[in-house]
């Protein structure tokens, strides 16, 4: 019977001791890829949180074991440091990642070796280069539940605010999207879109992602409903509308010459003075 218990508990426990033990670099980057991956860049910029390229010295080890730890609970303890990050972030939370301060020095240590190797980083290529008004329509429409996810998912009205050119304005449960697109970049709405890292949104979307056409019409959208973006002219017109606004301003032209052109040759104030003159006489 013992001798059961002793073979139980090492299949259970070996497997373990190997993982952890173990601190190979593949496994650094696999952890560090899968719980802090999505939100940090270790010197490729920054995501939905900062660049950690660099961080072991901008900030002591004891103060980064902490708020990595747990981020909220040093935010709430009134940390200067730690209050001012999460002002700079838009109040944006990160999670706490539920693993172990033998992890965190992993991750930390993955984090001090490649934070001089950036010279890999490969620039981020925008999906929206050619995106257009029908990009931002199907994304409004996918956004306000007016059109079905093809996997299911809720739409994103349920849990946001609506947003420009939609009925529903009041205080919603989860954040306003207004001003995500400035704030996290297109790279990093693409990241929450693709694999949300907010425990609430990812339970509503797992097994149910969105296709990347969804994505994409759905970033068009935000980016159009960000008031700082849409200053930028994001919305870029298809040809055929440029075609038409050319047309239209030049028969506009056309027009208005022909107008100015039948004024002059027929003055009024000429009629008048000559009848001015002709009752003088
Ligand atoms: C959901 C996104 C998210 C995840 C996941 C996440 N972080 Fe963060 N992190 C942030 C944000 C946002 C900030 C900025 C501070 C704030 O808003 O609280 C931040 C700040 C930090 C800082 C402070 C950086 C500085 O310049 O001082 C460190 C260090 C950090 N994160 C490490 C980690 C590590 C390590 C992991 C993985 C275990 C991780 N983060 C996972 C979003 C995230
Ligand atoms: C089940 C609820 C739920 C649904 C559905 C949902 N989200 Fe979220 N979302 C959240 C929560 C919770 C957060 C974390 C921020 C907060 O607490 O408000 C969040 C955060 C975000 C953020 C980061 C905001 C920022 O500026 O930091 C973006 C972008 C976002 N969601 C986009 C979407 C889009 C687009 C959809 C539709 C495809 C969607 N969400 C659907 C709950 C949801």
């Amino acid at each position: 019977m013992n001798r059961y218990v002793l073979l139980i508990s090492l299949v259970v426990v070996l497997p373990n001791l190997t993982s952890s033990g173990q601190t190979g670099s593949t496994d650094a980057s696999a952890l560090f890829q899968s719980k802090c991956g999505i939100c940090h860049t270790v010197g490729k910029g920054r995501l939905v949180g900062p660049d950690l390229a660099g961080v072991n010295d901008r900030r002591p080890e004891e103060w980064l074991l902490k708020f990595i730890h747990s981020s909220q609970a040093m935010v709430k303890s009134g940390d200067p440091d730690a209050v001012a990050l999460f002002e700079e972030f838009n109040k944006t939370i990160m999670p706490d990642p539920g693993i172990s301060d033998t992890e965190i020095k992993t991750i930390l240590q993955y984090i001090a070796e490649n934070s001089g190797a950036s010279g890999g980083a490969t620039a981020y290529e925008s999906v929206l280069a050619d995106a257009g008004s029908e990009e931002v329509e199907h994304g409004r429409k996918l956004y306000n539940g007016n059109i079905a996810f093809a996997n299911g998912g809720p739409s994103c009205i349920a849990c946001h605010n609506g947003l420009s050119g939609t009925y529903f304005s009041e205080k919603s449960y989860a954040k306003d999207l207004g001003a995500s697109f400035s704030t996290l970049g297109e790279q990093g709405v693409k990241g929450i879109l693709e694999n949300p890292p907010f425990p609430v949104m990812a339970r509503a979307f797992l097994n149910k992602p969105l296709l990347p056409e969804e994505t994409r019409a759905l970033l068009a959208f935000l980016q159009q409903a960000d008031p700082q973006q849409a200053a930028k002219a994001a919305v870029k017109p298809g040809s055929g509308f440029m075609l038409y606004g050319l047309l239209g301003a030049a028969s506009l032209i056309l027009v208005f010459s022909a107008l100015w052109y039948s004024r002059k040759s027929k003055s009024v104030n000429h009629a008048i003075y000559k009848r001015q003159i002709r009752s003088i006489n």
